[in-house]
């Protein structure tokens, strides 16, 4: 394959970086971030390397969820701009080099959305149908909530007409009703829209709960047969509108319900998925300093096809959640990273960062992101990662990893310079606050964090055969070390991580190998390791230590 055919799948090695335009840079000091603040930010995340950004929701909102509650899907919120600062943002990103992908968020609408109150008006409203009513009494439904701590059922009731609405997330977000055909109009609309703005594709929110149809009458139903045929049809437009845009599902699902949302064997529905089950078999595998569940985990991860591709990640904007750990895995998780109460969300997740979790160790932190990068699939990164930002667990819930993003060591972070009482929520304070870790100290320090990961991305990017790859876990002694193979075409990198902290020897057997061959190191310049006429090498790592190891031949035209 040529170099030049990865372009027209760019997914498959892109680097995504999540941000909130709300705590990412305001720029005109009114404690809010703004459009324009993340634009002037544009060059900082282009030399970092980054190639594709995902924003959380920018639309006007309700905001009683961070924005995940919208009120018009049109629109964009006004304390952070026009629509027009949101185009300059999508045009200055592609002149960077960088694509812009989306929220879309079409589960549910604020209950302030016109929708809803003209639903909620009248049982006669031509709107009633865009939302899920039933007349009897709900069931209990306490298990099936999402937010346990605010809600006690996934059914409200609407004192006006007597009868109850459906919500999987919180009460003021109801859900919208997809087997209405005017609704799922509404819905390809939204997608045209953006698409023609210039977005490149959208992070789906809550897809298994989009395409539920529990609670809807069977006569209802019959509208809306097959949800996946639905998601086909989405998929299908956006890639007819834009020929190479993308749909990034979130679906927290086991990987053997995740491959059904891929679709059939051409992966015609989603195009990526978080691989929310690799996410927390990692962090089980640093509890236990044993790489051993992250390789089961990765050994039943469904395989990709050309089409579709998993987005690896370590930390996103919600709880770290463990809920697809037995309640044993998750109590040592728990034990290890997030022991006070106080730590923990919903009995199943830590709203703490990756940096906090590991005790700021940075021969940890390092071998978390190298690991991460180094897995087949696309790298995900929520904003402030690539410093080592911490959390603030002062602040309510999931948001205390939401706070603003550590510019600078100056007040608010360099984040604004308004008065700290007025951004959208306090700054991480101590050890992990601004005054320590922060961009502009790091960008000036060779040996920090953020040259550290500007690296790991270069390297990712060079090596398509880490998006690509044909994946295999290579046999050797240790468990708490975790050896792989990534194979694309002519191209083979081996990548070995010590997730305990004692120094060992990995011998490994490389397959088809004899010493006309030998391994590069890619993130440290030391002597190449040399391979035996058997195929077997010895590869020497420190404690937590960390190495991509390409393989080369004397002939060889790669750079490393
Ligand atoms: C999933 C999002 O990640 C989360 O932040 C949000 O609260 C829910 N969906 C509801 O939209």
């Amino acid at each position: 394959m040529r170099i030049s055919e990865t372009s027209d799948v760019w997914w498959k090695t892109a680097v995504i970086y999540c941000l909130d335009v709300e705590t990412f840079m305001d720029w005109n000091d009114d404690g809010v971030g703004d459009f324009q603040g993340a634009a002037e930010r544009l060059d900082y995340l282009a030399e970092l390397g980054v190639t594709c950004l995902w924003l959380m929701p920018f639309y006007p909102t309700a905001d009683r969820d961070d924005g995940y509650d919208i009120t018009d899907y049109y629109g964009v919120d006004p304390r952070f701009g026009t629509a027009g600062d949101f185009v300059e943002l999508v045009h200055t990103a592609r002149d960077r080099g960088m694509r812009v992908i989306v929220d879309l968020v079409v589960n549910h609408t604020s209950d302030r959305h016109p929708w809803f109150k003209a639903s909620r008006s009248s049982t006669t409203s031509p709107y009633r149908d865009f939302y899920v009513w039933r007349d009897d009494e709900p069931p209990d439904t306490t298990k099936e909530v999402v937010f346990p701590d605010q809600e006690t059922s996934i059914w409200e009731y609407d004192e006006k007409s007597a009868q109850w609405y459906l919500h999987r997330f919180y009460r003021c977000q109801p859900d919208l009703n997809i087997t209405n055909p005017q609704v799922r109009d509404e819905i390809v609309k939204v997608l045209g829209y953006w698409l023609e703005l210039g977005i490149s594709g959208f992070r789906v929110d809550a897809v298994p709960f989009m395409l539920q149809t529990d609670g809807v009458d069977a006569a209802e139903l019959e509208r809306f047969p097959d949800p996946h045929e639905y998601l086909r049809s989405l998929r299908s437009f956006v890639g007819r509108r834009t020929g190479d845009g993308i749909l990034l599902g979130e679906v927290n699902l086991p990987h053997k319900d995740q491959k059904t949302f891929f679709g059939g064997r051409d992966g015609d529905e989603l195009t990526m998925q978080f691989d929310f089950i690799g996410m927390q078999n990692t962090y089980l595998a640093l509890a236990r300093q044993d790489a051993r569940p992250l390789v089961r985990a990765l050994q039943k991860r469904p395989a990709t096809s050309r089409q579709s591709q998993w987005a690896t990640f370590l930390r996103n904007h919600d709880e770290l959640t463990l809920d697809k750990l037995s309640d044993a895995e998750r109590q040592e998780v728990f034990a290890a990273f997030g022991p006070d109460p106080a730590m923990q969300l919903y009995g199943r997740g830590l709203r703490r960062r990756l940096p906090t979790m590991l005790e700021g160790d940075p021969r940890r932190i390092r071998m978390a992101y190298s690991l991460m990068f180094s897995l087949p699939g696309t790298p995900v990164l929520f904003y402030g990662e690539e410093i080592g930002m911490g959390e603030n667990l002062d602040v309510e819930g999931r948001l205390a990893v939401r706070t603003p993003m550590q510019w600078s060591d100056q007040p608010n972070g360099g984040f604004s310079g308004a008065r700290s009482s007025r951004l959208p929520r306090p700054m991480v304070d101590g050890a992990f606050g601004p005054e320590h870790v922060n961009v502009a100290q790091q960008r000036t320090d060779p040996s920090s964090l953020l040259e550290f990961i500007a690296l790991l991305i270069r390297r990712y990017r060079e090596s398509p055969e880490l998006g690509w790859a044909d994946f295999k876990v290579l046999d050797q002694p240790h468990r708490h070390v975790l050896a792989h193979e990534s194979a694309w075409d002519d191209r083979r990198i081996v990548a070995v991580h010590n997730l305990s902290p004692e120094s060992c020897i990995v011998p490994l057997h490389l397959e088809g190998c004899d010493r006309s061959a030998h391994l590069i190191d890619l993130l440290q310049s030391t002597q190449d390791t040399s391979i035996d006429d058997a195929g077997r090498c010895e590869v020497a790592l420190d404690g937590y230590g960390y190495r991509w190891l390409r393989l080369g031949s004397h002939t060889s035209k790669r750079l490393a």
